[in-house]
């Protein structure tokens, strides 16, 4: 058992599941929750919808919880939230994100989802703020993912394990999320490592490959979501149209802006959807 004052990095002295069962103990003892059965993190934009979905029964700060630093981006939260449905199950919505552009690896850019299998969670809602590629996706909307590409070069499956991901952002709970709302677009998530924007030919390069959105994170989270049989769901925000796609250069403040401006919306969507979870 550890408590704020003996928290370790996700690094490789520790094999990445016991650190995930560590975390997922942390939080079942703080929260007073022994177990999570839906699980949300929560990028830019989409930080409200924790409130909305059911009753806030706590809040850990991410730095008490092994393997969780406190994200340095703004507009990120650092906090895990247990909220209670109104049929009584627990939602984890994990507001602390690592980025694989922090330089902490892909187990620390992981951890958040195998410590949310840990707690008990299915169901692994994956959130983000990104760019929109495909010409048909307006900033200030959320839009289903339906697959991605993986541009990192880097897996957080370590060792020869062939985990399947046809059908890694799960039909289902996509049909499922179109019955809240149906005027719901769906694409493709292309991640780059970022934490620079891409230039336009990059965006072009995504377009012809079957991009429809770009980001910085999901991806990786994602496969190592399926990995430990979770299902998944995935929902990007556009916050802006990108590099290439608009004339106007691209910004942090312009992607944390359409964020806010959206939140009452994404906050609605979740609040509907999560409760409907299988
Ligand atoms: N590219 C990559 N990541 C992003 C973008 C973008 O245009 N907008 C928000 N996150």
């Amino acid at each position: 058992m550890s408590d704020a004052s003996d928290i370790r990095p996700a690094t490789d002295d520790v094999s990445p599941d016991a650190l995930a069962a560590e975390a997922a103990e942390v939080i079942a003892r703080l929260s007073g929750i022994p177990q999570h059965d839906i699980a949300l993190t929560l990028g830019s934009g989409w930080g409200k919808a924790a409130e909305s979905m059911g009753e806030v029964v706590s809040e850990i700060a991410a730095e008490q919880v092994p393997g969780f630093r406190s994200s340095q981006v703004v507009g990120h939260g650092g906090k895990l939230t247990s909220i209670r449905l109104s049929d009584g199950r627990h939602a984890l919505v994990i507001g602390a994100r690592t980025h694989f552009y922090e330089g902490h690896g892909v187990r620390a850019v992981v951890h958040g989802v195998r410590t949310a299998a840990a707690t008990g969670a299915k169901i692994m809602v994956l959130t983000n703020g990104a760019g929109g590629v495909n010409p048909a996706f307006a900033p200030g909307r959320p839009v289903l993912i339906s697959d991605h590409i993986n541009l990192t070069a880097a897996s957080p499956i370590e060792g020869a394990n062939f985990v399947d991901l046809t059908d890694l952002y799960s039909r289902e709970l996509r049909e499922l999320a179109r019955s809240v709302d149906d005027s719901l677009h769906e694409g493709v998530y292309v991640q780059f490592t970022g934490p620079h924007y891409e230039t336009p030919a990059e965006v072009r390069y995504a377009g012809i490959i079957g991009g429809d959105i770009v980001g910085m994170s999901t991806a990786l989270e994602a496969i190592a979501a399926r990995q430990v049989g979770m299902q998944v769901l995935g929902f990007s925000l556009i916050t802006n149209a990108a590099a290439g796609i608009s004339a106007t250069p691209l910004s942090h403040e312009e992607v944390i802006q359409t964020g806010r401006e959206a939140e009452p919306r994404l906050a609605a969507l979740l609040a509907e959807l999560v409760p409907l979870l299988p």
